[in-house]
């Protein structure tokens, strides 16, 4: 793989920037985003004062533990405008993400926020090893759906030449990869392994192709897959961060030449870590439910954001600003199973690792009596695998989920392509039990 690290002199000069400056900076942003969300939304302003603070209370960084929390239902409860902070008319686009129960959770920027929405993705482009020339395959779905324009408008931003293909039709994504020759593709990892198949069927060695580097993110994904992807393409695969909520994707990136976790844009963005039952916030190093505060969106200012996602906080490396690490999973995607808690991503790397079988996955849960059963749905690898073969396949995954998480999963070992394909964000669960 090509060595793609950004040139210092080409990076923000807050990304390299000391600590103090960049808390001060934080500071002073803080302090607007507390009050312009307090005099501008009511609900924030009912809030606060039945908390009985005030933006005033900001004396420091940590006082924000002192304000109350948003969380996904509030966008909800006050759909579809409820929650901006400028006239109507000066919100420039909206989006929206559609969940799974209920009203979507609609969003809007002004002028200003998308600007710095291009600025935030390009920026993460260039962590990712992109550069000004280059030319980007935007594979995320355009729409409603913040990662097809967000990748977009931050590719132009860093005077890339953009190929808007959207998500979907997947033997075409690969002739358009042939013929144009990107070296950079966006769109979620799952569906990098819907495309790697269509060029194995296509009998094109992906090894050969132009791409140098994958912008991966708007699900979970592990280390496993990123050796798979990586192997596979002879190219880098980084991982990209972001929520509607907050802005779209380019929150947080990883960069090129240390893939050691996320680096958060602190400069715009304001993380803590929580602790998802009690709400105390933790230490940087101690895994939770990671929180965003914005520090300069004017059209939907967010204020201690509950993401749901866990993960931890940590020192920064190739830059100054902290890293989140590589996000294991949701709060509402943990499976208990029999009292054994799990994320769809520790299936993943043992699917990955056992290397009889393909990188496809899904995991469907069923009640048996009053028991939840487990049931993961795989292929092999081999098309012309014996029954034999599939037998010992389904075994060893069986052998090794039991010894390394705890839990009994019945495996099904289907022909190749039984497994549902991602078109975009992957279904990895498939919840069968009745409600109750
Ligand atoms: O998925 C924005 C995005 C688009 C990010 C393209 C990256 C690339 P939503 O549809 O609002 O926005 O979903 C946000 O997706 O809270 C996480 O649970 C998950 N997610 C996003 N990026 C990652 C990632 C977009 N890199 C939700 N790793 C978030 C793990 C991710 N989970």
């Amino acid at each position: 793989m090509k060595d793609l690290t950004p040139n210092r002199a080409d990076l923000d000069p807050i990304e390299i920037a000391s600590i103090d400056e960049i808390r001060s900076l934080q500071f002073e942003r803080l302090k607007w985003s507390l009050k312009h969300a307090y005099d501008n939304v009511p609900m924030v302003t009912k809030r606060f004062d039945d908390k009985g603070v005030h933006p005033d209370d900001l004396k420091t960084l940590a006082d924000l533990a002192k304000f109350p929390f948003t969380v996904k239902n509030d966008l909800r409860d006050n759909y579809p405008f409820g929650l901006l902070a400028v006239p109507r008319e000066q919100i420039a686009r909206i989006h929206a993400s559609s969940g799974t129960t209920g009203k979507p959770t609609v969003v809007g920027y002004t002028k200003n926020d998308i600007d710095m929405w291009a600025d935030m993705v390009a920026r993460s482009l260039r962590s990712s090893g992109t550069r000004r020339g280059d030319m980007v395959h935007v594979g995320y779905g355009y729409g409603l759906f913040t990662g097809g324009l967000g990748a977009h408008y931050g590719a132009e931003r860093l005077g890339c030449t953009v190929v808007p293909v959207s998500g979907g039709m997947t033997e075409r994504q690969v002739t358009l990869i042939n013929d144009f020759k990107p070296t950079t593709i966006m769109v979620t990892p799952s569906y990098m392994l819907n495309i790697l198949e269509q060029f194995q069927s296509a009998g094109i060695d992906p090894r050969e192709c132009s791409l140098e580097v994958g912008v991966f993110g708007a699900e979970p994904w592990t280390d496993s897959l990123r050796s798979e992807v990586e192997e596979a393409f002879d190219m880098h695969a980084v991982d990209i961060y972001g929520l509607s909520e907050i802005l779209g994707p380019g929150v947080a990136n990883e960069c090129v030449e240390t893939k050691d976790g996320l680096h958060f844009w602190e400069d715009h963005f304001y993380p803590e870590i929580i602790d998802p039952v009690t709400g105390d916030v933790l230490e940087d190093g101690e895994k939770g439910e990671l929180v965003i505060t914005t520090l300069t969106k004017e059209g939907l200012p967010m204020l201690r954001y509950r993401t749901g996602d866990l993960t931890r906080l940590l020192p920064g490396t190739a830059r100054s600003m902290r890293r989140i690490e590589k996000i294991t999973g949701r709060t509402d995607d943990m499976i208990i199973l029999r009292g054994v808690n799990l994320f769809p991503t520790q299936i993943e790397e043992h699917v990955l690792a056992t290397p009889t079988l393909a990188p496809y996955f899904q995991i469907e849960l069923t009640r048996e009596g009053r028991m939840d059963a487990m049931t993961i749905l795989v292929e092999t690898g081999n098309e012309s695998a014996s029954d034999t073969e599939r037998e010992t396949a389904a075994n060893n995954l069986r052998d090794t989920i039991k010894n390394t998480i705890g839990v009994s999963a019945s495996i099904k070992v289907g022909a190749a392509g039984s497994v549902e394909r991602s078109q975009g964000k992957a279904r990895r669960v498939v919840d069968l039990r009745p409600k109750d």
